[in-house]
């Protein structure tokens, strides 16, 4: 653990730790290894702990009587069985009305029920001290006892503090302090609400862990049993070893939470005998599926939460320059059209399959979405998926918050379809999802009579929407003039005037990508498109299907220019969309004199796709026509490579948007290009870049040896099209190039790296997450 010797000042003149068991001992350790207090006293029951806790140096004094130690003590930490909290807050009365003890000293606990502490603290003082803050950190062992402390403990915990409206600020705000000092994460959170939580995720765990060996052991055969007990009897039941005296206090202090939770519990078991009873197994797959899905999703929350803390967990690539790629490849499924897949496949009657759906985190976001509302999908398996669809009128609330990764299709969609349902739902996201905006679909969703928050900073994230059970009538269709060509909001307010009274419009002042139009005529939904106005009328239904998911053009577009700017090198992408309003990366390359060419065109599930063929290019610098920025919207992180290794100028306007995507697109490109040497200038809504290309004499003498970037260390501000596109530039690099933060490559292209490789790039993967 860091020490914060250096840093910390001494925040405490005593402290006085109440209970010498794991928890107790192990912080005194971490407040004396940290130097947080001047003193440090301890009272303990049991003797020997203490007289060994001040051999060892641990403690200045120690009893067995509270009175004996704690004068002068400004903070009491109370670590002893939930039931016997109660008594030492009578002895701490005592010594405040003696005058050993200030009435503002801060007091805390460590106990795993809450409000049952506050009970017994109000039970015994008048008026609660101002200085009391209930606090629970979330950590612990199955050895129990002094021997068993460790000073670090609660790095890298979280701690739950009660902020009750007795207590004082500066106390919360000193209590903090000591936690974050000894490595913690300190929340706040209500007391009945932190009960009702632990009882579900600790408690009742600890009870079926604690019950299953009771069963076993019953047993006449009991020996044979755990003799031969395997793998999932050892994990499930290794909590069933901790300290058979603290679980007995905490099941009667949190009785009301654990019943509840265990009725809850039973109700659950008897679905599943059912489901074996009746052999129904359709439904016990769903189930099962659907735990398994839920289970890696909450491994995935838990370990997206460094994305807060980019020290504690990044991949990286090392990449050697190398010069030329060729080779046939498909690139994974569209991540637009997988979304909507899911979407759509959910709210169908019937069953819908989809083959190539993209495996990548922001679809999988959506996948457990829908899942964590009720819908049952077997896989994917190598990019399929059944969907069995609930119909318009099947979803079911989710139990907890949905959270959407990275992913800004999947929540800007989803808003729209929950809007509309009659239960209440909350959406959120990782830092980087949570930082963008979603005023720009909660505004419109408004018009139509939605209540919906954006309860971030700055109309960002989370957002809490309310069913229209509770608001009492369904959403009324409106004619809204969308200020940017986006396709998530225009497929938002599609989505939600399904259910709206009357039509829907959307007229957008530019094309933007069509997947939601088409999918959902594929659907059997009619659509009305004139122009730019698109209209729906709510009240229809959707029939499921067959879904093929083509090649997604914007992860081909990173081999489109990595073809086009290296020597002698020819790619073929196959079965790549080419729906129109997806192929300005093919116009723009076009324009700046890249060889494409398009083969075996053909319609897949009502898109079009084609074979792309693409060679060695002299690229010429060019003004990028503004009407084609929505249409590449997603590939002008990469473009800016191949711009600069063109011919010439060339600028880009128009393309504001880039700023408030996964990161600022415009800034973060502009710093990893001077980085490798290019000279760019960032504008208001756009770039000029200073191609570093030079002229061949037509297609035959490309001369695309020379580098045009150094090599450097690049960070992706964790953006997944960042860290490809810099990779794509090591192909006209002189040195290596380390970019920081891909991870996020699977949010959308899972398998990049290795795929890069077989067609001749050079990228070594460093994943350091912990
Ligand atoms: C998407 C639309 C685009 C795009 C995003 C996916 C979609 O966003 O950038 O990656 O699937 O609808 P905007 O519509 O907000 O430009």
């Amino acid at each position: 653990m860091q020490s914060s010797f250096d840093k910390t000042p001494l925040l405490f003149k005593q402290v006085c730790v109440i209970g010498l068991g794991l928890i107790g001992a192990s912080l005194a350790q971490a407040i004396k290894d940290n130097h947080l207090s001047e003193r440090l006293v301890a009272v303990d029951r049991h003797l020997p702990s203490v007289d060994e806790a001040i051999k060892h140096g641990l403690l200045d004094a120690g009893s067995t009587r509270l009175t004996d130690v704690v004068a002068g003590s400004d903070l009491l930490i109370i670590a002893v069985p939930v039931q016997a909290v109660q008594a030492v807050f009578t002895d701490i009365k005592a010594a405040m009305d003696n005058g050993q003890l200030a009435t503002d000293c801060i007091i805390t606990d460590v106990c795993s029920t809450k409000v049952n502490i506050i009970e017994a603290a109000k039970s015994v003082f008048a008026a609660l001290p101002t200085g009391f803050v209930p606090a629970h950190p979330i950590a612990g062992a199955e050895n129990s006892g002094y021997h068993a402390r460790r000073a670090n403990l609660f790095v890298n915990h979280s701690v739950i503090i009660c902020e009750l409206t007795t207590t004082s600020s500066s106390a919360i705000a000193k209590l903090q302090q000591l936690w974050e000092a000894v490595g913690a994460t300190v929340m706040p959170m209500a007391a009945d609400h932190h009960d009702a939580i632990l009882a579900h995720t600790s408690h009742l765990p600890h009870l079926l862990a604690f019950n299953l060996v009771e069963q076993l052991a019953s047993h006449d055969d009991n020996l044979d049993m755990f003799r031969y007990a395997a793998g999932g009897f050892r994990d499930f039941t290794r909590i069933a070893a901790s300290d058979p005296k603290m679980w007995h206090d905490i099941f009667f202090a949190n009785e009301r939470a654990i019943i509840s939770a265990l009725d809850e519990y039973g109700v659950y078991l008897q679905t599943m005998r059912q489901l074996i009873i009746d052999k129904d197994s359709t439904a016990l797959m769903g189930l099962l599926g659907r735990a398994q899905a839920a289970r890696r999703h909450f491994g995935h929350m838990l370990a997206s939460t460094p994305y807060t803390d980019t020290s504690a967990m990044s991949a990286s690539y090392n990449i050697t320059p190398s010069n030329t790629v060729s080779g046939t490849i498909t690139v994974p499924g569209d991540k637009s059209i997988s979304h909507r897949s899911i979407m759509l496949g959910s709210l169908a009657t019937g069953v819908t399959n989809v083959t190539g759906f993209l495996e990548g985190e922001d679809a999988l976001a959506t996948l457990q979405a829908f899942r964590d509302m009720g819908v049952s999908i077997e896989g994917p398996d190598k990019g399929r998926l059944t969907i069995h669809g609930v119909g318009m009128h099947g979803l079911k609330p989710s139990k907890t918050p949905l959270y959407m990764g990275n992913s800004g299709t999947s929540m800007r969609l989803l808003a729209g379809i929950l809007a509309a349902q009659s239960f209440d739902s909350v959406l959120t996201g990782d830092t980087s999802l949570n930082k963008r905006p979603m005023e720009r679909v909660a505004a419109p969703l408004r018009d139509m009579g939605a209540v919906i928050q954006s309860t971030g900073h700055d109309g960002t994230a989370p957002l809490s929407i309310t069913g229209r059970d509770t608001v009492g009538q369904p959403l009324q269709g409106v004619e809204y003039d969308m200020p940017v060509a986006s396709a998530q909001v225009k497929s938002c307010l599609l989505l939600a005037g399904l259910w709206a009274n009357g039509t829907t419009t959307v007229i957008q002042p530019e094309v933007s990508r069509d997947h939601t139009e088409r999918m959902l005529s594929a659907f059997g939904y009619p659509v009305t498109v004139d122009g730019n106005r698109i209209s729906i009328e709510g009240g229809g239904t959707l029939t499921g299907g067959d879904i093929a998911v083509p090649a997604d053009i914007s992860s081909a577009a990173f081999f489109m220019v990595a073809a086009a700017i290296s020597q002698g090198s020819e790619l073929t992408l196959t079965q790549v969309g080419i729906n129109p309003t997806r192929t300005g990366i093919i116009d723009i390359l076009k324009l700046m004199n890249a060889d494409i060419s398009l083969n075996n065109e053909t319609h897949v599930g009502g898109e079009p796709v084609a074979d792309i063929t693409i060679r060695s290019s002299n690229l010429q610098g060019i003004d990028i026509p503004e009407y084609l920025v929505p249409l590449a919207i997603d590939e002008f992180p990469v473009l800016f490579i191949a711009a600069s290794c063109a011919q010439g100028r060339t600028v880009l306007t128009g393309a504001k948007e880039l700023r408030v995507k996964e990161s600022d697109r415009i800034a973060v490109m502009a710093d990893g290009l001077q980085t490798l040497g290019i000279d760019c200038t960032v504008t208001e809504d756009g770039l000029i870049i200073e191609g570093k290309g030079s002229a061949g004499v037509g297609q035959s003498e490309v001369k695309n040896s020379q580098s045009v970037f150094g090599g450097g260390h690049i960070t992706s501000h964790h953006d997944h099209r960042i860290a490809m596109s810099f990779a794509v530039a090591s192909l006209r690099a002189s040195k290596l190039i380390t970019i920081e933060g891909v991870e996020t490559v699977n949010t959308s292209f899972p398998g990049f790296a290795e795929l890069a490789n077989q067609v001749g790039m050079s990228i070594e993967v460093h994943d350091s997450r912990v």
